[in-house]
């Protein structure tokens, strides 16, 4: 993983969040390459939910919402996480985290005395991750939805407003206005990608764990009842679309949750098996039967009913859930994509990843820099492909180099202009080599056919 993070940050694909005042803890910006690689992990699964399905629409709902929205929820009473902090270093640890490295479980509905109870008898081994101390204040129920005054102009913060502690809540608002402006029917999905914020006590792994994040959630609604072989379904495809993106099958895995969130009655995580830290938690499916439509009915006083077009039936829908964090995908695709090898008898770091996610698709190189008439052929090809995909001219330093750059940031295609381009050789006019990212091979091509070649090769 430290690999992965310095390549990370010496290529441009993550920046530490405020960094030149010292870096802010659980934040982190997308650089150049990092934007484009999320860009595309974003457009392909919104192809998957929204473009190529018949029941499914998208939306963007805002981040701010009635506050009565997050009581409806649970989460201004039920989303916490128990704090508890070191008297000696003042560290603060997460108190079921720490629990479960001595193998002990603390669901996640217990009260604050139940939670002392249990850290009171366990705490002895427990030992403060900075200093190695064993003396801790009592464990405290810390609720994690970020605050803002928006709106408040008192100045006493007498009304705040939460930032999204879960980006799903704007789709279970929009349930009603979606059915009554589309010819959408029970059983129908939207598909929603948006942040969320939370104050997590100890934010942590790299884009693991941050306090702020992106989700990418679907909330499939069905009749009442019929949850079971719907989510089965949902399940399953949401493994095979990793698949499909080029993660390879043994780095994934499904996990059961035996401890439940408040709003679910069955949770099962897709893991991903991160360097360093081993399988974890990459994406949440979620069956929350009515529990949202129905105390979102009961707070807003509005009758979210569904009625069957056919048959009269009113019911409340019941929601079965995804959310992916966009964070810990990347992280994944990225991590499955790295590879050293050897190549033409050098050792060189390549991101292998699924051409369609790539950030850049084509680099365009003229052979030699000081060749006016070879860097006016590169920049016209650079040019004509460009206005297809992401490309990048590059002339600096010589072409093996300039590969290598290119392979560690997962470049599938580099076309290179050479004299033959120009003619040297008449059979070779207009002609350019096309080298492969992983076998490292190259054949020649007519400039002409290069974009529908590379358009091929990245669906
Ligand atoms: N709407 C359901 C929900 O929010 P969750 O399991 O709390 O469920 C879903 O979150 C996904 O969001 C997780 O599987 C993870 O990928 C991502 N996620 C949650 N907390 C995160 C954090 N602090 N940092 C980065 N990603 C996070």
């Amino acid at each position: 993983m430290e690999k992965i993070t310095s390549l990370c940050k010496r290529r441009g694909f993550i920046y530490q969040g405020s960094d030149i005042y010292g870096g802010m803890a659980g934040m982190y910006d997308f650089g150049p390459y990092g934007v484009e690689l999320l860009n595309n992990i974003k457009r392909e699964w919104w192809k998957e939910h929204v473009q190529n399905k018949d029941n499914y629409v998208g939306l963007d709902s805002a981040m701010f919402k009635d506050p009565r929205v997050w009581d409806a929820s649970g989460h201004t009473s039920g989303f916490s996480d128990p704090l508890s902090e070191c008297k000696k270093c003042n560290t603060r640890i997460r108190v079921d985290k720490e629990l479960g490295r001595i193998g002990v479980t603390a669901d996640e509905k217990m009260s604050e005395v139940e939670l002392n109870a249990l850290f009171d008898e366990h705490k002895s081994k427990i030992k403060c991750p900075k200093c190695g101390a064993t003396d801790f204040t009592p464990v405290r129920a810390f609720n994690l939805l970020v605050k803002t005054n928006m709106g408040d102009f008192t100045g006493k913060n007498e009304t705040p407003v939460y930032l999204p502690g879960e980006a799903c809540q704007g789709i279970y608002l929009n349930f009603k206005n979606v059915v009554d402006t589309t010819r959408m029917k029970v059983p129908f999905g939207i598909a929603q990608i948006g942040k969320a914020f939370r104050n997590e006590i100890s934010p942590r792994n790299f884009l693991f764990r941050t306090r702020e994040f992106e989700q990418a959630d679907t909330q499939y609604f069905v009749r009442p009842n019929e949850n079971k072989e719907a989510y089965e379904k949902i399940r399953q495809e949401r493994f095979a679309w990793y698949v499909k993106m080029g993660i390879k099958a043994a780095n994934l895995r499904f996990k059961q949750h035996d401890n439940l969130v408040f709003y679910a009655s069955d949770a099962w995580d897709i893991e991903y098996n991160y360097p360093s830290y081993g399988f974890d938690e990459m994406e949440g499916i979620h069956d929350r039967t009515d529990y949202d439509l129905t105390q979102h009915m009961k707070h807003s006083t509005v009758d979210l009913n569904y009625t069957d077009p056919h048959t009269g039936e009113k019911y409340i829908p019941w929601i079965l859930e995804t959310s992916a964090g966009l964070g810990r995908m990347f992280l994944a695709f990225i991590s499955d994509a790295y590879t050293e090898d050897e190549l033409g008898g050098e050792t060189r770091t390549v991101l292998k990843l699924a051409p369609r996610l790539a950030p850049i698709k084509c680099a365009v190189f003229p052979l030699l820099k000081n060749k006016p008439e070879l860097v006016a052929k590169a920049r016209e090809v650079f040019a004509m492909l460009r206005t297809e995909f992401m490309c990048e001219f590059d002339d600096n330093g010589n072409v093996g180099k300039r590969y290598r750059r290119q392979d560690e940031i997962g470049t599938p295609f580099c076309v290179t202009i050479d004299f033959d381009t120009l003619g040297e050789n008449p059979d070779l006019l207009n002609t350019v080599t096309i080298r492969d990212r992983d076998t490292g091979e190259q054949q020649r091509m007519k400039i002409e056919d290069l974009t529908n070649y590379i358009k091929k090769a990245i669906v």
